[in-house]
């Protein structure tokens, strides 16, 4: 039971350094940077802010999925993964791909840096298609962390 309880601390304490990442970036740094005081530097800020969090959301990540699936596992809970009131939890799985997708995969390999978009012609907009994305993940994200707290807690099946 302790185990449980550990990879429960351990599940939420990565989804808050995550998390409040991600939240920072959305609602504080790009804002910050798309204001004309950055013009010129915006590329450039973004992506030293950006690629310093990147490392250690992926350690976030990789903590997230391991202590995720642990509980799992130990509740022998695969069988949620049929049941339309654990929707909750195809959520979470859900959030954690799209971020495993664009930590390890997308950002790595295809958009290391923004900047190198620009380098080549490419008008990559002031950062607004990167806002708009962020804002989106960021929504999805809160809601999972809403109702994956209710479902936890019993609230979808009374
Ligand atoms: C591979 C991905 C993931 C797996 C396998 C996973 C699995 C789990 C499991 C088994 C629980 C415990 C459920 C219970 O007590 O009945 C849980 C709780 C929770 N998870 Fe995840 N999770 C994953 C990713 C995420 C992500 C990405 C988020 C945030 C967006 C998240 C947020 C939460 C929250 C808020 C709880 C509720 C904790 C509580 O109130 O006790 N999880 N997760």
């Amino acid at each position: 039971m302790n185990d449980l309880t550990i990879a429960r601390a351990i599940h939420i304490l990565s989804i808050v350094i995550w998390m409040g990442g991600v939240a920072f970036v959305t609602l504080a740094l790009i804002p910050a940077i798309r204001s004309a005081t950055f013009k010129s530097e915006q590329i450039a800020i973004f992506n030293a802010v950006e690629n310093r969090f990147a490392a250690i959301a992926r350690i976030a990540v990789l903590l997230a999925g391991l202590s995720g699936f642990y509980m799992v596992f130990k509740l022998d809970a695969w069988d949620r993964f049929y049941q339309a009131q654990y929707f909750w939890m195809h959520a979470m799985v859900l959030v954690w791909l799209m971020f495993v997708m664009a930590l390890f995969v997308i950002e790595p390999f295809f958009l290391k840096d923004h900047g190198r978009a620009v380098k080549n012609g490419h008008d990559i907009g002031n950062l607004r298609k990167t806002h708009i994305v962020h804002i989106l993940i960021s929504i999805l994200s809160l809601i999972t962390i809403f109702v994956s707290v209710l479902g936890a807690h019993g609230f979808f099946y009374q």
